[in-house]
């Protein structure tokens, strides 16, 4: 990791961009290779990042920053949106990406990031924004701020940040018990708790649709919405990672951060501006405001769900039973549906719909809103033989885009009434791929801007929403797992839990149009 005396090639920078240093722990873990470098190397290529910018990577891998930058390159090969990397820009862009290889534990580790720290700032005869990453398990955060907080590394308030990755807790108490760690070494302006999903095109466009429009904020409440259903539906299954997946469950793997992130963003009152605290706050007043599940109510409320076998594309896949690091007993849910209300004057009796699980018939993401029917039907009945409510579908992905759902005259000598659609499609309108969701969130850390992360209180509001969930769960294993088979829409009752109500889960079909 010693850097050399001679000046390194300046990587091209955006104008006015902050000096950086990005120091990754888990710099050789998974994330990093995937999201992390591939991430900072786009913005590199996209002239985004300052002149003096520097990554390093702190591991417990036997890596030299050579080898180290070789792994990094497998890793852009193969995830990176652009493809395989440029071998000339790769060259400048790694040249400033160091390693050093250290026990978190250890406070010699720490010392040799204050020694590398110095030596830049000597070099760039500056004192830079130090970013740290913590992209390792949960039970390091507390020993690695501690250790930087006694190392004097996050003195300086002003410039230091750190970045937490999910999981942040396992429960509302564990959520806590971090904040408050973390608030003992950090102020709560400088940690970002990362949502990817906040990072996404498509997410930060219901901001846009929302409140850069005047035409569909009028019609945004209980008066003119029926009801909302969010779903987060992945092919895949739990891939290789059983081991933390048996301890989170979809719940708290994808409904307490993302799925309820996106449902702040559609019923959230509009921002008088947007800065970071006045959006969070307008968000967190959504969480606040959604009804607690009464712990009776959870089983009518909810429904899990865990996969079996099943074939996908011709070839037969495990059940989450059989999945490695997965106990052959386990009643961990692979699906889980809710059905929330949000008590106050623009959502009352207006039920939202949030389903997300793996193994599902497809992978897509949207989120739907209908629109209350017309009040009067005033057309005769063998006019409307393809009747459909109004409804507005926001694709998430991987179709993205908006669609509105509105009726209109077939063509023809007879009044016959249709559904049809306007269509906005992200790949019609803009060309080329947009960034990753990671390339506008690191962009935003390094600038200091908070909008897209999570603050303490959001993830406390959000494990509270859920909690009654869990623990009932907890405290009633289901008896009848697997109940879905992979490649399916989840468990029968999650169609019960909507049909109830007189309601079909909606289903984004591959192209943008709507059935
Ligand atoms: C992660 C979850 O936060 O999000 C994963 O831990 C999930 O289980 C992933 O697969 C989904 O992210 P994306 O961007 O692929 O929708």
């Amino acid at each position: 990791m010693k850097t050399k005396k001679k000046k390194v090639p300046e990587i091209s920078s955006a104008p006015g961009a902050q000096s950086c240093m990005f120091i990754i722990f888990g710099g050789s873990g998974d994330l990093s290779r995937r999201k992390l470098i591939p991430a900072l190397y786009n913005l590199y290529l996209d002239k985004f990042l300052p002149a003096d910018f520097c990554v390093l990577g702190i591991g417990n891998h036997q890596e030299n920053d050579i080898s180290f930058r070789r792994h990094l390159l497998e890793g852009i090969n193969k995830f990176s949106r652009r493809g395989k990397a440029n071998p000339k820009e790769w060259k400048k862009f790694s040249s400033v990406i160091y390693y050093v290889n250290g026990d978190f534990t250890k406070k010699d580790l720490y010392h040799k990031i204050e020694s590398f720290q110095k030596e830049k700032e000597e070099q760039w005869k500056l004192k830079p924004a130090v970013i740290y990453y913590f992209a390792v398990a949960p039970m390091f955060i507390e020993l690695i701020s501690e250790n930087l907080c006694a190392t004097g590394l996050t003195r300086d308030r002003l410039r230091t940040r750190i970045v937490v990755e999910k999981p942040f807790g396992n429960d509302l108490e564990s959520a806590r018990e971090l904040n408050d760690d973390l608030t003992h070494c950090f102020k709560e302006e400088q940690i970002y708790r990362i949502d990817h999903y906040l990072g996404k095109e498509t997410v930060q466009n219901i901001l846009a649709f929302r409140f850069a429009n005047a035409l569909f904020e009028p019609l945004w409440n209980r008066n003119y919405i029926d009801h909302i259903q969010i779903t987060v539906a992945e092919q895949i299954g739990i891939e290789n990672r059983g081991s933390y997946y048996e301890q989170a469950g979809a719940l708290r793997d994808m409904i307490q951060n993302h799925l309820l992130q996106l449902l702040s963003l559609i019923a959230m009152e509009p921002p008088i501006s947007f800065t970071a605290d006045e959006v969070r706050n307008r968000k967190v007043d959504v969480l606040h405001a959604i009804r607690p599940v009464h712990k009776d109510e959870v089983q009518r409320m909810s429904v899990r769900g865990q996969y079996g076998e099943g074939w996908i594309d011709g070839k037969k896949v495990k059940s989450y039973r059989q999945e490695k690091n997965v106990v052959p007993e386990s009643s961990t849910e692979t699906f889980a549906a809710l059905k929330l209300h949000i008590d106050n004057w623009r959502w009352q009796d207006v039920p939202f719909y949030l389903r997300t699980g793996k193994r599902m018939g497809e992978n897509t993401s949207s989120i739907m809103i209908q629109f209350r029917p017309i009040p009067h039907q005033a057309f005769p009945s063998d006019a409307l033989e393809n009747w459909q409510q109004n409804r507005l579908i926001i694709g998430i992905q991987p179709q993205m885009g908006i669609t509105l759902r509105f009726q209109a005259k077939r063509p023809g000598l007879k009044m016959l009434i249709n559904g049809v659609d306007m269509v906005f499609n992200y790949a019609d309108v803009y060309s080329g791929v947009p960034p990753e969701a990671y390339e506008t969130l690191l962009l935003d850390v390094m600038e200091g801007d908070a909008t897209l992360f999570m603050r303490a209180d959001q993830v406390e509001a959000a494990w509270k929403v859920i909690e009654p969930v869990i623990e009932s769960w907890e405290n009633n294993p289901s008896l009848n797992f697997p109940n879905y088979a992979a490649n399916t829409w989840g468990p029968e009752l999650a169609e019960a839990l909507i049909a109830r109500d007189g309601y079909h889960w909606f289903v984004l079909p591959k192209q943008q149009n709507v059935p």
